[in-house]
């Protein structure tokens, strides 16, 4: 049993008890299973080596923001994994966690001439393109320095795929990508540059895309304005399929791999491109969970609330998307059930995880987890209200590592100056 289980009435992430987590390294904390990670890459890499040829396997980039610490990167790097990174800090990361650059990708809608630089500098295998004059700034650096990128113009197949409108990217309203007819003018505008060399395209139309049927119109798409390129005499030999598989949070059906692999098969190894994918929450969402302690169990006069020591600033998707998060306690599992509002210290109304959640009756002290916080999870988190990030753990079997401490406020006040003429 890989990830939260339960042995003797007391949750566990793999073989480590989470009160022994909670005496040691305290509260709140973000815990990861290295065997969960493990798993979900051999799931995903298990179905795509079902339905595809060996010859035509898509290399997997894991996208890197969903978490990015240096021991989940080299966890999956190990494993045979490329990268996807959106900034200059992601890049960083991945040559630290000793990624080859050669199977690092990079998309981003603002890249700065300082990240370009840097891109190039480490000669990585692509860069994913998301407008035209974002294409003329490659060129003009790559030709300055006298370097030569790989690029792909990412297409916005004007599609909605994803579970929540913030985190949709393929519709023609959002900021992502370039518009078919533009892709045209962009293939045009590349074959005159010296500095990149036009590979193909990528796409990416959303998170958490339950159905191969919400793939399919952008797909479709990408597969014709492959041919049309073609038809123009446009070499097209890569394509960048993007990420988007979703994750259990509640109760949702979730995507059937085989069927996706299967249907990628039938519609994108055809065209003969090497292919590539951009897989962030699926590898390490549920391999994730955020330890937190009961502080006060407080009788409002319609409501009981559980305030808890994790907050808003340590996990912010339920504030921000409204999203659910499982939430179980460790031990006592089998109370009575009671109805909660479970909140955050936080001074803001948006600081709950969730209300009107049935759980087994709790006291003040008591252990809970919000669980499939591995992804988007830490690495959203901020200082806000001045509060230290919480520390980030590794386990491995029956023993674990802290692979991030926690924050102090020294840590946080460190970096803060007031100027000499406040100084009294
Ligand atoms: N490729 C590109 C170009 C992306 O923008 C993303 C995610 C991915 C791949 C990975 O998508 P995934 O496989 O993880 O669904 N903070 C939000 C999610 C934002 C996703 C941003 N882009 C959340 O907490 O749900």
């Amino acid at each position: 049993m890989t990830g939260l289980n339960e042995k003797n009435g007391v949750l566990h992430v793999d073989d480590v008890s989470l009160t022994r987590i909670a005496d040691e390294a305290g509260t709140p904390a973000y815990i990861y299973s290295a065997a969960h990670i493990k798993s979900q890459y051999q799931r995903l890499s298990d179905a795509l080596k079902k339905a595809i040829p060996a010859d035509r396997q898509p290399l997997l980039c894991y996208a890197c923001k969903a978490n990015s610490n240096l021991a989940v990167l080299a966890l999956l790097r190990s494993l045979g994994c490329g990268l996807e990174i959106v900034s200059q800090g992601e890049l960083q990361r991945g040559l630290s966690a000793g990624f080859d650059p050669n199977v690092i990708v990079s998309t981003g809608v603002g890249k700065s001439d300082s990240e370009i630089r840097a891109l190039l500098g480490a000669n990585i295998h692509q860069i994913n393109v998301e407008s035209l004059p974002e294409l003329e700034r490659i060129n003009d650096i790559a030709t300055e320095i006298g370097a030569s990128a790989d690029v792909v113009l990412r297409l916005n197949p004007n599609v909605s795929g994803g579970g929540h409108h913030k985190i949709s990217t393929g519709r023609e309203h959002d900021k992502f990508g370039i518009s078919e007819d533009k892709v045209f003018e962009g293939y045009a505008m590349a074959e005159e540059m010296e500095g990149v060399n036009i590979v193909g395209l990528s796409i990416h139309i959303g998170s958490q895309v339950f159905t191969v049927e919400s793939f399919e119109p952008a797909f479709k798409k990408l597969a014709s304005v492959v041919e049309a390129l073609r038809n123009d005499g446009y070499e097209v030999s890569r394509l960048d399929i993007g990420g988007g598989f979703p994750i259990q949070y509640d109760n949702e059906n979730l995507l059937d791999l085989d069927a996706y692999a299967k249907w990628v098969n039938e519609i994108i190894v055809p065209l003969d491109t090497e292919i590539i994918m951009e897989p962030g929450r699926y590898l390490v969402g549920n391999a994730g969970a955020l330890l937190s302690r009961v502080e006060y169990v407080k009788e409002g006069t319609s409501r009981k609330f559980l305030v808890i020591d994790a907050a808003m600033n340590d996990l912010l998707r339920p504030a921000l998307y409204d999203a659910y998060h499982g939430i179980e306690p460790v031990q006592n599992r089998d109370a009575g059930v009671q109805t909660y509002d479970i909140v955050g210290p936080i001074c803001e109304t948006g600081d709950t995880f969730s209300q009107d959640r049935e759980l087994p009756s709790m006291s003040q002290g008591d252990l809970l987890v919000l669980k499939s916080a591995g992804a988007y999870g830490y690495c959203m988190a901020s200082n806000y209200n001045t509060r230290g990030r919480p520390p980030e753990i590794l386990v491995s079997g029956d023993s674990y590592e802290v692979i991030r401490p926690r924050e102090s406020v020294e840590d946080i006040l460190e970096k803060e100056t007031i100027p000499g003429w406040l100084r009294t």
